[in-house]
């Protein structure tokens, strides 16, 4: 297990979880660090499916492509290969604490906790939402993902 892998987690793994992975991606891309990414859900109602096209077209709009993402669920084996494990809001959170083993070397915390002024906060779920949470939910996984490159290239 390396401390450079990242993995988010939220409900459906087809919207926040796999703009938060596009997010870091190119953040670490930029920033020159070598990490390993990933996302998955807590639930698996969506498991192979790709990422909800609304989250495919806010990324595009955001010059990442996730056409080839694949929904999954989180799996205990995630908390020992993972260095730091992301919820993306309390729900999830509680569902990751609920499935991890006893004994876990990865670091699970709120995603928002990253970002000064933000912890505590929550990336609201834009599934039944409209193009415009979808913005911000990505604006608020492209702020994190800044926090995390700068963190983790210390
Ligand atoms: P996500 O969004 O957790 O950001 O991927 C959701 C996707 C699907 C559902 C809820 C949230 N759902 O109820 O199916």
């Amino acid at each position: 297990m390396s401390q450079k892998s990242v993995l988010f987690v939220c409900l459906g793994n087809i919207c926040r979880s796999p703009l938060a992975e596009a997010a870091l991606r190119a953040e670490a891309v930029a920033q020159g660090l070598a990490l390993t990414i990933d996302s998955a859900g807590t639930s698996g109602w969506h498991a192979g499916s790709p990422a909800d096209p609304r989250a495919q077209a806010e990324a595009l709009r955001r010059g990442a492509d996730i056409s080839g993402h694949r929904a999954r669920q989180v799996v205990e084996d995630d908390f020992r290969k993972f260095g730091h494990i992301f919820a993306l809001d309390h729900q999830n959170l509680k569902g990751l604490r609920d499935i991890a083993p006893r004994r876990v070397l990865a670091r699970v915390g709120l995603l928002m906790d990253m970002v000064p002024g933000r912890a505590g906060a929550a990336v609201l779920d834009p599934y039944y939402g409209t193009e415009a949470d979808f913005a911000t939910a990505w604006d608020d996984v492209a702020e994190a993902a800044r926090h995390i490159v700068a963190r983790l290239s210390r």
